[in-house]
């Protein structure tokens, strides 16, 4: 069975792994070369992988801060086989869950038309436009507003 419980990759192996799907994702389709998955900000990012039964990449992302106050997601990839079993779902849950508990107050991404609905289901809004990239693939800004933890303890939790 797969584990759904995202990890940070740790090995080179693992680290191989997760760049690998993010370029099989969101770069080979439009004929971009091996690197282009990558930016500047890959050294001081949160990253998470889920990894299935042979212990292989099924989805990964990416959570930076562009402020204390702004977090942002990138390369949000599931693979093909692996999409609409939650695995996106659950990635994006706990980048919202570290964002709020560093201080965050809000989470911005550039969303692909093809995955704004999903992001609206995390209660991201639309608020502007984003750069289409590959001169093919058009995007959207969005961002969601992180409530803050609420004060005090949990109830009946002994
Ligand atoms: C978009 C993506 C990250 C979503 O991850 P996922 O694991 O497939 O999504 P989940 O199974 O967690 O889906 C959660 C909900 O969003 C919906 N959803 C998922 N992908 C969707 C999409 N592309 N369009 C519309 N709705 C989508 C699901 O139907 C599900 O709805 P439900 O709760 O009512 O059943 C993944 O499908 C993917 O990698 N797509 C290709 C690359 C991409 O577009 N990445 C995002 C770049 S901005």
């Amino acid at each position: 069975m797969t584990s759904t419980s995202p990890v940070v990759p740790r090995t080179p192996a693992e680290w191989d792994d997760y760049f690998d799907l993010r370029w099989r994702v969101l770069r080979a389709a439009w004929h971009q070369p091996r690197g282009s998955e990558k930016d500047d900000r890959e050294a001081d990012s949160e990253h998470l992988m889920i990894v299935g039964p042979d212990s292989r990449a099924l989805a990964v992302g990416r959570l930076h801060f562009n402020t204390p106050a702004e977090a942002q997601v990138r390369f949000m990839a599931v693979a093909p086989e692996a999409q609409g079993r939650g695995l996106g779902s659950t990635i994006l849950r706990e980048f919202a869950r570290r964002a709020r508990a560093a201080g965050a107050t809000s989470i911005v991404l550039n969303a692909r038309d093809d995955a704004q609905r999903f992001y609206q289901k995390h209660g991201f809004v639309v608020v502007g436009p984003a750069p289409t990239i590959f001169d093919a693939v058009k995007h959207v800004r969005m961002r969601k507003k992180l409530e803050r933890p609420a004060a005090g303890g949990s109830r009946g939790q002994g």
